[in-house]
């Protein structure tokens, strides 16, 4: 594949997506003209038009949306309505055309990050969230190292997951909320920086986001599109990298929901100019050998550090190749291949884990803490969770794990709680191992003793261990290039 250019990058920015896939429900749609005429008319519009016209199943045009983004965002539009008009999108399902309108119009609901004056290409992943996903912090300096700039807004802990900010938080000192001004000054000083969003940053997706956690709405592949790419592309990136999971710990446990959703964030994201791929990847397991926050971040540092446990080459694996692909569509190598060897050379030769330790220090994180990790880490109370009697590890329920995770106190039970930054499982056996009767599988590390109870239980419940070993899951099991994405939403009856 050809290196990507800035020529490259234009030419996608005018390009257009074929009106003829089909919409999610197989709607009817209005025509990119049709569209286009509607954006010309100047009649006022009335929010209950907009929800009875989704209701009874037809395609909103562009001008439609941003009316509804708009009034989320600036609070004209009353709660009640906005809800409405969700439940409507959920049941009758967006188009493609308007799965792009509103990832644009809230992309461009408030303030926006510009990455141009680091002169450097700007790249970032993201993924659809799981358990002991800390990939971030490896591929976001393992980029970095390599040459690109690595704008990256992440979230909090959402349901069985963590939260790459949550982790973050458990080093002394690291700042998440900084301004796009701080944001760009340690973008320029190290390449990469981790943040939170700014209150100004896609807004609408703050008000929508909230009423769809409250109203049902949340499992909408569009609505799930829009959301997600609006703040990636609201960061002015290039190119991105989505890790979109699958399996037991995954949002969407349904392989064809998840390719689906992957197929329709790329062709969305390169409709609007960012060269984009999306890997398919296993949440069937936890990934690596923590769950938490301190240890989490623990085990990248590890591998930062150029270890190699046994318990984190999924982790190590998976970082690499996300890595690659970044490192490829940013122009810095002709292959995903290289890229990815370009990334492990990043790894072994203490370059990714010089920008870390920058990145961490440059947002006020006392880097003090890991050079006496165990001195630091003061879990309030631990117990070794043994094997119950001798086998295969069969299968692991990870949403079950991953409440189990939530429940030591490293998630959180309400949002705007505090999390326990020691809590959380760190895992001594994988799904395939062969375990004896009594053998160490996992250590719970939770705020207080009573908190200790429900995780063993959940762990117990969670991970099953028989007879037959079986058979090995692929880490990534499929690509989304913007070559098949836009064929595969064609093919899929949904
Ligand atoms: N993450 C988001 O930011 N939005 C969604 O809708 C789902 C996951």
């Amino acid at each position: 594949m050809a290196k990507l250019t800035h020529h490259v990058k234009t030419g996608h920015r005018r390009r257009r997506s074929n009106p003829a896939i089909s919409c999610d429900n197989s709607i009817s749609q209005q025509t990119e003209a049709s569209a286009a005429m509607s954006n010309l008319a100047t009649t006022p519009l009335h929010t209950i038009d907009l929800i009875r016209k989704k209701r009874d199943g037809l395609a909103l045009d562009p001008r439609e949306i941003a009316h509804l983004v708009s009034g989320a965002a600036d609070g004209s539009i009353p709660l009640e309505q906005l809800s409405a008009w969700l439940m409507a999108a959920f049941l009758r399902g967006l188009s493609l055309d308007e799965t792009r309108s509103l990832t644009l119009a809230m992309r461009d609901s408030g303030e926006k990050f510009d990455p141009s004056p680091l002169g450097k290409i700007a790249v970032d992943k993201h993924s659809t969230g799981g358990v002991g996903d800390k990939t971030s912090f490896l591929v976001a300096p393992i980029a970095a190292a390599c040459g690109l700039a690595v704008p990256m807004i992440s979230g909090r802990a959402l349901g069985h997951t963590g939260g790459t900010l949550d982790k973050l938080e458990s080093i002394p000192g690291y700042r998440t909320a900084l301004t796009l001004s701080e944001f760009e000054t340690v973008l320029a000083r190290c390449g990469a920086s981790i943040v939170g969003q700014t209150p100004s940053l896609v807004p609408a997706d703050r008000v929508l986001y909230a009423l769809r956690d409250r109203t049902a709405t949340v499992e909408s592949p569009g609505l799930i599109c829009a959301s997600i790419l609006s703040k990636k592309l609201a960061a002015g990136l290039d190119a991105l990298v989505l890790d979109v999971k699958t399996g037991s710990g995954a949002f969407l446990r349904e392989q064809k929901d998840a390719e689906y959703l992957a197929a329709l964030m790329v062709a969305t994201a390169e409709a609007a100019g960012t060269r984009t791929v999306a890997l398919l990847t296993d949440m069937g397991q936890p990934l690596g050998r923590a769950a938490g926050n301190w240890i989490e971040i623990m085990e990248c540092l590890e591998l930062l550090r150029g270890n190699r446990p046994a318990e984190s080459e999924d982790l190590r694996e998976l970082s690499l190749v996300l890595a690659g692909w970044m490192i490829h569509l940013g122009g810095q190598a002709d292959m995903a291949e290289d890229g990815c060897r370009r990334a492990e050379g990043a790894l072994e030769d203490g370059s990714a884990l010089r920008v870390f330790l920058e990145m961490v220090a440059a947002q006020g994180g006392d880097i003090r803490a890991f050079d006496d990790p165990s001195g630091f880490h003061r879990p309030g109370e631990t117990v070794v969770v043994e094997a119950w009697e001798s086998g295969y590890i069969t299968a692991m329920d990870t949403t079950k794990i991953g409440w189990a995770v939530q429940r030591t106190g490293a998630g959180r039970e309400r949002a705007g709680e505090p999390v326990d930054p020691h809590a959380g499982i760190e895992f001594h056996a994988r799904r395939g191992a062969r375990v004896e009767r009594g053998q160490p599988m996992a250590v719970i590390y939770a705020t207080t003793e009573a908190m200790l109870q429900e995780p063993s239980e959940l762990l117990r419940e969670a991970i099953t261990i028989s007879t037959t070993k079986p058979e090995l899951v692929p880490l990534v099991s499929q690509i989304f290039t913007r070559e098949n994405a836009e064929s595969h939403l064609r093919n899929a009856i949904r």
